[in-house]
């Protein structure tokens, strides 16, 4: 699935963004390895660090799905001008299923998007670097 499509999902799922604090709406969309894509929508809370962003709700929807292996990610931030990048839970949370190779994108309203990979943003990652690390199996629970 090309990047325009994958951004016109992601674009999509913010509408469906529960940002009542920040009036800050994002979605994702997470391309899965067999071709199916999930996408996620920031989900806000009145204890603000209870906040859910928009990847890891992502990715709660397509492992919840069965999907463990994904291709890439696209987030759009329609309320930006300017594209924000995924912020650091976030970046954990997604390396622990894309591998380094793996495409982030990130947009805003304006149209501009930044193109990199999981391991640009999250370098030095000890679960790749070991070689999949513990409990890396598929059939694992
Ligand atoms: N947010 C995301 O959902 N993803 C990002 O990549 C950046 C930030 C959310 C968290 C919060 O609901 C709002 O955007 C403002 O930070």
């Amino acid at each position: 699935m090309d990047q325009d499509k994958l951004f016109a999902l992601a674009l999509d799922a913010s509408g469906a963004s529960y940002s009542p604090y920040s009036r800050f709406r994002v979605g994702a969309a997470l391309l899965c390895e067999d071709g199916s894509v999930f996408t996620g929508a920031n989900v806000e809370n009145r204890s603000f660090g209870l906040t859910v962003c928009a990847e890891r709700s992502a990715v709660s929807a397509a492992v919840s799905a069965g999907r463990r292996s994904f291709v890439g990610i696209v987030v759009a931030t329609p309320d930006a001008e300017y594209p924000v990048s995924p912020c650091g839970a976030c970046r954990q949370v997604l390396s622990e299923f894309l591998k380094p190779d793996a495409l982030v994108v990130f947009g805003s309203s304006a149209g501009a998007r930044v193109e990199t990979t999981m391991g640009e943003l999250f370098p030095h990652d000890a679960l790749h670097e070991l070689g999949g690390g513990p409990r890396r199996d598929p059939t694992d629970p």
